[in-house]
């Protein structure tokens, strides 16, 4: 039975996402993997972290979050509302403060990059988590539409070849999805 989403439709669009196609998107990822770890990085009031969540009882998160544009409190009464309490690690502060520390800690399997959007921030996400001992099977960069974003995916690639990508730009704002080559 596929798992009822709409109790999230109210958070999808405090998000202004216009429609679930990116949430959608993400599922049909963390499905291929199975019962995964997932974490993200910039997380808001978790909208997505919510669908990935409801997607498989079996998945654990983790999520990076400086909270300043929604706050602390927010995602954490949201987390208690939806039952996920004991699913989710929410670490406040920065990826500049958090982000080694859960890829070292956490070793999730799905990164989900939706924080800093600059290029040099997501430059120095992707490269922290492409570093840890125990790297990740997909990497996901959300709003490729971004040309920071694009610039930061682009210049990664070229860096790191064991690291490909694919652009998906039929959902809202696209997103990269990075792959190490082995994998
Ligand atoms: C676009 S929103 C994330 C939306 C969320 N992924 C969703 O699907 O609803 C970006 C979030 O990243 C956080 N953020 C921005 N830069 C950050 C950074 N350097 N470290 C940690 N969080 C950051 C913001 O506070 C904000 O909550």
């Amino acid at each position: 039975m596929k798992p009822d989403y709409s109790k999230y439709d109210y958070l999808v669009e405090e998000a202004t996402y216009p429609d679930n196609s990116y949430h959608e998107f993400i599922v049909s990822l963390v499905d291929d993997l199975g019962p995964v770890r997932y974490l993200e990085v910039g997380a808001y009031k978790g909208s997505t972290l919510f669908y990935v969540l409801e997607s498989n009882p079996m998945i654990k998160a983790c999520v990076v979050d400086d909270f300043q544009i929604s706050t602390h409190e927010e995602l954490i009464d949201n987390i208690e509302k939806f039952g996920f309490l004991d699913r989710v690690n929410v670490l406040l502060g920065t990826d500049r403060g958090w982000l080694e520390y859960a890829m070292d800690k956490f070793k999730p399997d799905f990164v989900h990059l939706d924080a800093d959007h600059s290029t040099e921030g997501l430059l120095f996400e992707l490269n922290t988590v492409t570093q840890a001992e125990s790297v990740p099977s997909v990497i996901l960069v959300h709003d490729w539409i971004d040309p920071c974003v694009q610039a930061a995916v682009q210049d990664f690639a070229r860096k790191n070849r064991n690291w490909q990508f694919t652009v998906n730009e039929d959902i809202f704002n696209g997103a990269a999805v990075f792959r190490e080559k082995s994998k």
